[in-house]
């Protein structure tokens, strides 16, 4: 048995996105059935469109998104029909040499549904990391639904699915920032602003937020910033050093991906202080730095895949805090959209808009 949904889907390199009907099998052993609720708009879906993930068109976008399960696999015990779940790309095999040393978080073999979703013709779909939840319904591996208590809105809960867990992870996990560190964050879009919110979180000394967008930074602020700094009028360096007793923050987090804002990440921590880079480059940008200022400063340069998360344990934490009324994840909804405006919502994106539009099914 097959259900034939709608979803949006990437056609060729830099081609509009369509809606079109997507036929999703059943979830057979080791797969779920999901009915999408909610999923955020990320820039790894444009990237997508764009062609700059992979050729492997036609795609279908989306992965920031919570649902409830519909059907599973046969000998399914964890998941059950009715179940709310956020959708993630880090269903960790338990088996490779990163999870065998106990560090799954790396995991080099994570789960994805075995069976292919495919247009009516038949075409093999691939769903952007693995998820494919621009659609009403679709079929991931058992392991990528992560159950959280139905309370939480989906609009909120699926943000948890990518971007505003890398942010908050990058702050929590990777760096990780404990209490009485300061803080620096470049770059204050949903993710930047999400490290902020993992840094407050964390019980930071300063959180010192860095843009070149004036609007971010008051919105950098809303989020818990103690100090913000426009980069395009002020040497973002100097400045984060100034508020920090000349010595640089002990931590900062980058979360642009750009050569010209990791040179400003590096030199602006604290000697021995750490820096994290969780805004994802490009693959022609270069960096070139004497090598003497790697070797005389110390510390640590990490960088943060999807902030170092393993869902099982970060998303129903994180998703408790939200109903605790102590982590404000609804800030980051701009705005709810249909299905209809995923391509609009890239050009929002685009010109800095939004923080997350999301589209609500
Ligand atoms: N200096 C300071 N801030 C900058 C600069 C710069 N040179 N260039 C851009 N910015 C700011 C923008 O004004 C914006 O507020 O960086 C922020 C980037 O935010 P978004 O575009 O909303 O991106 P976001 O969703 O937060 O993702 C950030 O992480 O996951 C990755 O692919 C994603 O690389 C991207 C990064
Ligand atoms: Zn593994
Ligand atoms: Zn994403």
């Amino acid at each position: 048995m097959t259900s034939t949904v709608r979803g949006v889907i990437a056609r060729g390199k830099g081609e509009p996105v369509e809606i079109t009907s997507v036929v999703v099998p059943d979830p057979g052993p080791g797969e779920a059935l999901v009915r999408i609720q909610a999923c955020g708009v990320c820039h790894t879906d444009l990237h997508y469109r764009e062609g700059g993930i992979g050729d492997d068109f036609p795609y279908l976008l989306g992965h920031e998104a919570a649902g409830v399960v519909e059907a599973t696999g046969d000998g399914e015990t964890r998941l059950a029909p009715g179940d709310f779940v956020i959708l993630n790309w880090r269903a960790v095999c338990g088996q490779c040499r990163a999870c065998r040393r106990g560090r799954p978080w790396y995991c080099f073999s994570t789960h994805n549904a075995r069976q292919q979703m495919t247009l009516s013709d038949g075409t093999p779909l691939s769903p952007a990391l693995g998820i494919g939840a621009f659609a009403e319904k679709t079929l991931v591996a058992a392991g990528q639904c992560t159950k959280v208590d139905p309370a939480v809105p989906p609009e909120v809960a699926g943000l948890l699915g990518c971007g505003v867990m890398a942010g908050l992870g990058a702050a929590l996990n990777t760096a990780p920032v404990t209490r009485g560190d300061t803080v620096a964050v470049i770059g204050c879009g949903g993710v930047g602003d999400a490290a902020v919110l993992g840094a407050r979180l964390a019980g930071a000394a300063a959180i010192i937020a860095v843009d070149i967008d004036p609007r971010k930074l008051e919105w950098a602020r809303e989020f818990g910033a103690t100090h913000v700094v426009n980069s395009r009028e002020t040497d973002p360096v100097a400045r984060i050093q100034q508020l920090t007793d000349g010595n640089g923050a002990d931590v900062v987090i980058e979360a642009i991906g750009r050569p010209e804002t990791y040179q400003q990440a590096f030199y602006a921590r604290d000697l021995a202080g750490t820096v994290v880079l969780v805004g994802v480059p490009t693959p022609e940008m270069r960096l070139e730095l004497p090598l003497l200022d790697f070797f005389g400063r110390g510390g640590a340069l990490k960088s943060s895949w999807y902030g170092d998360c393993l869902p099982e344990r970060d998303f129903p934490l994180l998703t408790g805090l939200y109903l605790q009324g102590r982590l404000p994840l609804d800030k980051f909804v701009s705005e709810t959209i249909a299905l209809e405006a995923v391509e609009d919502a890239f050009a929002k994106m685009a010109r800095g808009e939004v923080l997350r539009s999301v589209v609500k099914l």
